[in-house]
């Protein structure tokens, strides 16, 4: 039997009190029922000002895992999760220069990869062809990274930017990438909850996470980069494009121009994964060199974010060769106090996998390096812990690469010496060097509006 959280029928309702309690809502959710839109509201809302506990919540994220959302509850607890802060509108803002213009408003989102720095080489080459882009971004979840742990190991540079700040720049320079803050608080809970609960890889939780920041920042247009994979949150084909149907339905209800590319994370992108390891690749990218895979995906994002933002006339890969994306990366990072000149750094310990013999580099999985990388202290094993800005991992022979026996295939980078066993245990049976190349697979599988 369905059943459906009412007001009245909550246990623990009073006149005049309130209408839910957390473990109705929660047993609902776990046998299997529909949570009403009041249910919903009132969840986030609680939980978002201390009324319901964490161990509650992670409760009813778990049945949420198992149990699943329909359309209308993803729906509702996305525009519960956007009302729980403040929403920025940006429209009246006009480009420095050009006053009757509005700007060209575009953010894309990654559900999720391993060495997926692209924002970084991105943000700038959409700067350099005329966009305007507020980007509120995360830090890293589970096995994959977050962006501003990736830019905040730049010396200076702060993501803690004020309304005003983001105006400024949006209006000046063309670009923000800040930490949500104020936005979408509900999210920025639930999120550290779900790292710690293993309530991450679920369809309606990924969609609502997503969406409700990127509603919630002031953007205009919107471009999903949907990952599939080992190394995305979710694996299998059908599941991630269901996903970017959901994300692009919610979008365009609330009046964003949204689209998506679903795009293959079985190998990690580049050959850099980690903190500043992927800063000094995207760097690569920005002066014209970086790995093919990478420099790929952020021509082919920047395209799609112009086209949706409605900017035609320049080509985004014209900006990486003439240094005008470049230029824009170090006025990007110089307005938010960080120094695009300094040292980055680098873990102080290292360790080289080198061959056993001869043959050809066989799949890397996603999954196995992001596991190593976040052993070596990349990533974070509890709420608010410190990352190793220096901590990463090289790939030195990319699927398909002749390799000689003793020739470096991996060099892992570390502060913490102690770490490099649990991560070379991550890549055992990550990686494989055989006979005969893998099969190739597309990068970017398929492109959804
Ligand atoms: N990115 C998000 O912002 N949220 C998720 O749940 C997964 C990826």
């Amino acid at each position: 039997m369905t059943q459906t959280t009412s007001g009245a029928s909550g246990a623990g309702a009073t006149a005049g009190g309130p209408a839910f309690d957390a473990p109705t809502v929660i047993r609902t959710k776990r046998d299997g029922g529909a949570l009403s839109d009041a249910a919903i509201d009132w969840v986030i809302d609680a939980y978002t000002d201390g009324r319901i506990a964490d161990e509650q919540m992670s409760a009813l994220l778990m049945a949420i895992f198992l149990r699943g959302m329909s359309g209308a509850e993803i729906a509702r607890w996305t525009a519960a999760m956007v009302a729980s802060g403040r929403r920025f509108d940006f429209t009246d803002l006009r480009r420095a220069g050009a006053p009757g213009r509005p700007l060209a408003l575009v953010d894309k989102h990654s559900t999720g990869g391993v060495g997926d720095k692209i924002t970084i080489p991105l943000v700038p080459v959409v700067m350099a062809c005329g966009g305007a882009v507020p980007q509120a971004s995360g830090r890293g979840l589970g096995h994959t990274g977050g962006t501003l742990d990736k830019l905040e190991s730049i010396p200076g540079f702060s993501a803690e930017l004020s309304e005003a700040q983001i105006r400024h720049q949006l209006e000046g320079i063309g670009a923000a990438i800040f930490a949500a803050g104020e936005l979408a608080p509900a999210d920025r809970k639930m999120y550290a909850l779900r790292d710690i609960t293993a309530t991450t890889e679920s369809l309606p939780l990924i969609a609502s996470s997503v969406m409700s920041k990127k509603i919630a920042e002031g953007t205009r247009a919107l471009v999903l980069d949907t990952k599939v994979g080992s190394g995305a949150f979710l694996k299998d084909e059908a599941e991630a494009r269901e996903l970017a149907r959901t994300m692009i339905d919610l979008g365009t209800a609330h009046g964003l121009v949204t689209r998506a590319l679903l795009t293959d994370m079985n190998t990690p992108l580049g050959a850099a994964v980690g903190n500043a390891i992927e800063v000094a690749e995207s760097v690569d990218v920005l002066v014209g060199g970086g790995p093919p895979d990478v420099v790929e995906l952020t021509v082919a994002l920047a395209a799609e974010m112009l086209d949706a933002a409605g900017v035609d006339g320049i080509d985004p890969a014209e900006t990486l060769r003439d240094g005008s994306a470049m230029d824009a990366y170090r006025t990007l990072i110089s307005a938010q106090g960080g120094d695009p000149d300094a040292a980055l750094p680098v873990g102080a310990h290292s360790e080289t996998i080198t061959a056993g013999h001869d043959g050809t580099m066989g799949e890397i999985d996603a999954m196995a390096v992001g596991l190593a990388v976040w052993r070596l202290g990349a990533g974070r094993a509890a709420p608010g812990q410190r990352v190793q800005h220096g901590a990463g991992l090289r790939i030195h022979r990319r699927p398909g690469e002749p390799v000689a026996a003793g020739q470096p295939l991996f060099t892992l980078y570390t502060d913490t010496p102690e770490r490099f066993a649990a991560a070379i245990a991550e890549l055992d049976g990550g990686f494989s060097v055989g006979d005969a190349a893998p099969a190739q697979r597309p990068l970017i599988i398929d492109r959804m509006v």
